[in-house]
């Protein structure tokens, strides 16, 4: 990262959080000065000390310089407290906010979008990145703020003991500067390598997670272990690089320090021997150098800190910054439904990761307050289709319309709210039951919530929970099996009340008593509504009013059962060979 770009950054940073929490920082600005003025005061109280105590032996001051550097720290030490508390109250907040940009850009984010990327990388910007930008923060803007006074004050306090000593020691500013400035930019490169492979260990363990099962019954538990291992290791030499990178700057601030003493000593005995500086002010001149040390040191390494901070930020800017290709826009008019006939006219659909195109110039129709069914072989494009009338995705070609009315140019909202989506995986979250079905509806009445149930034929098996209703069904309902999840989210669909349902080979994980059961809920669920089902087994889309047949994102043919299996070859073998 160049410096050009660390700075369009951090101005980023700071006209999007910074400034909203300028109060406190102006209060850190005050509290750096007093700490800048205290630590200054110190090494100057060492001037009198020496020479009214220890020459002069003044007794009253003997009394009041002791009591008066026991005070300056006192007043240094809470300064530096509040600052601090109060910068970590900026540096945590502006990290929440920009969690909660993630989070609103995972929500309101196009699927096409989503799919480009692991799903951990945004758990590792959420976690890695925010923390990144929350230490800039914290220890960036403070200590720019509370060290550069304090070295102005405490070399304005060594030009005032002894000028001469004090260009010298000048002399070794701009070289511990000069020799730091190059590994700032080594440090943002290696913080984003970190943040990579920290991506990479989230995603591997969601991916271990979600394959507990499989892992186990192929027994690669060794196998993964030693991928673990590599995935860790990784991070682990990663992080060390940006360790080394920032600990570099140790033994040069150290070598420095070391060309300043000497140089001083070897000046000030000069000096001292020829009359030209006294006792005190040499001790004076010692401590305010002393001092100054740490905050130069810190001075010298904090574009470290700033170009991590802002290489984290830039990662953050580029996912929320990705546009959202499908959003609502609230100025297009609601979708208006009558009879709710769907149109796909001249429709070609290509995921942006693949060659081929899944749905290729398709036209057809979806008669209203109908079943119509979708068949072919797995990959043919069934899902692909189901996909596109919620706008999951927009196809490159093509019109799709309800009721004669495009798809694109209706109101989203209106548009999702018209159709239920039922599909093989059914989502739930780690909530109780009756939060995952009042998801469909949130000012759903726990009688609303019950008839739903009755219907989806869910009621017997919930009443039989020991929590009935206010079970929790565990990640993703792990504590159900696939047909009682099926049900739930059969009686969630049912409480949307949507005119459209889309039912994705709903039944098609269930073992043949339950999927009778889910059939018999699913018929509830879809009368007198316009539906379109994919199914496995012909005796679910039997009674289809048509069916379409799809092949390699084309549409072979369609009519019902009786004329499929007459006029098309393509049906009759699927017919045989997989509906049945
Ligand atoms: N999210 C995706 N990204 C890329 N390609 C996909 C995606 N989903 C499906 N495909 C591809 O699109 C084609 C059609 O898939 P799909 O509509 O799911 O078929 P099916 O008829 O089995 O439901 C397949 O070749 C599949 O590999
Ligand atoms: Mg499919």
């Amino acid at each position: 990262m160049e410096f050009s770009e660390l700075k369009i950054i951090v101005k980023r940073l700071y006209k999007d959080h910074i400034r909203y929490h300028l109060k406190r920082i102006i209060l850190c600005l005050f509290l750096s000065i007093c700490i800048a003025g205290t630590t200054s005061s110190i090494a100057w109280l060492l001037d009198p000390a020496v020479k009214k105590i220890f020459i002069e032996k003044n007794q009253t001051l003997a009394w009041a310089i002791p009591l008066a550097i026991i005070l300056t720290f006192s007043i240094k030490g809470l300064s530096l407290y509040f600052a601090r508390v109060n910068i970590n109250i900026v540096a945590e907040r502006i990290s929440g906010e920009l969690q909660k940009k993630i989070a609103k850009s995972i929500l309101f984010s196009d699927i096409q979008t989503l799919d480009s990327r692991h799903s951990g990388r945004y758990i590792s910007n959420v976690q890695f990145d925010c923390g990144q930008v929350s230490h800039f923060v914290s220890t960036g803007v403070l200590n720019l703020m509370k060290d550069s006074f304090s070295v102005v004050l405490l070399v304005s306090l060594m030009f005032y003991q002894n000028w001469k000593l004090a260009t010298f020691a000048i002399f070794m500013i701009p070289l511990a500067g000069g020799l730091a400035k190059n590994l700032g930019k080594k440090v943002g490169k290696a913080t984003t390598e970190a943040s990579y492979y920290s991506g990479n260990l989230v995603a591997y363990l969601s991916d271990i997670l979600r394959g507990s099962r499989m892992i186990r019954i192929f027994q690669k538990e060794d196998q993964e272990t030693e991928n673990a291992d590599n995935v860790i290791t990784n991070l682990v030499n990663k992080n060390l690089r940006v360790a080394s990178i920032m600990l570099r700057a140790t033994p040069i601030m150290e070598a420095l320090t070391g060309f300043m003493i000497a140089g001083f000593i070897f000046f000030s005995g000069k000096l001292i021997n020829s009359g030209e500086l006294g006792l005190n002010n040499f001790f004076s001149f010692l401590a305010a150098m002393m001092l100054a040390y740490q905050p130069i040191r810190s001075l010298a390494t904090i574009n470290m800190v700033a170009y991590q901070g802002a290489a984290a930020a830039k990662r953050i800017y580029i996912e929320v910054d990705k546009p959202i290709r499908i959003k609502n826009e609230t100025h297009l008019p609601n979708l208006n439904t009558s009879k709710c006939d769907m149109t796909l006219q001249n429709v070609s659909f290509k995921y942006e990761t693949t060659d081929d195109k899944a749905i290729n110039n398709i036209n057809l129709k979806f008669e209203g307050g109908k079943i119509s069914a979708l068949v072919g072989r797995s990959g043919a494009g069934k899902s692909t289709i189901i996909n596109l009338l919620p706008r999951f995705y927009d196809p490159q070609d093509g019109k799709i319309l309800i009721d004669n009315q495009d798809i694109k140019k209706v109101n989203l909202k209106s548009l999702r709210r018209k159709i239920s989506l039922v599909s093989q995986d059914v989502i739930l979250f780690d909530d109780t039951i009756r939060n995952n079905i009042g998801y469909a509806d949130s000012n759903a009445s726990q009688e609303d919530i019950e008839e739903a149930c009755k219907f989806a034929a869910a009621d017997e098996f919930i009443e039989k929970l020991p929590n009935k209703f206010n079970t929790m069904v565990g990640e993703n309902g792990v504590k159900l099996s696939g047909g009682q999840k099926q049900r739930i989210s059969i009686a969630r669909a049912i409480l949307k009340k949507s005119e459209i349902i889309l039912l994705d080979e709903a039944t098609s994980s269930l073992d043949t008593e339950s999927e009778k059961v889910v059939q018999n809920a699913i018929n509830n669920l879809i009368k007198g509504r316009t539906t379109i089902i994919i199914a496995h087994r012909l005796s679910t889309i039997h009674n289809a009013d048509k069916i379409f047949l799809l092949n390699n994102g084309k549409l072979l043919d369609s009519g019902n059962h009786e004329k499929l299996i007459e006029t098309s070859k393509e049906y009759e073998s699927l017919y045989k060979n997989q509906l049945k």
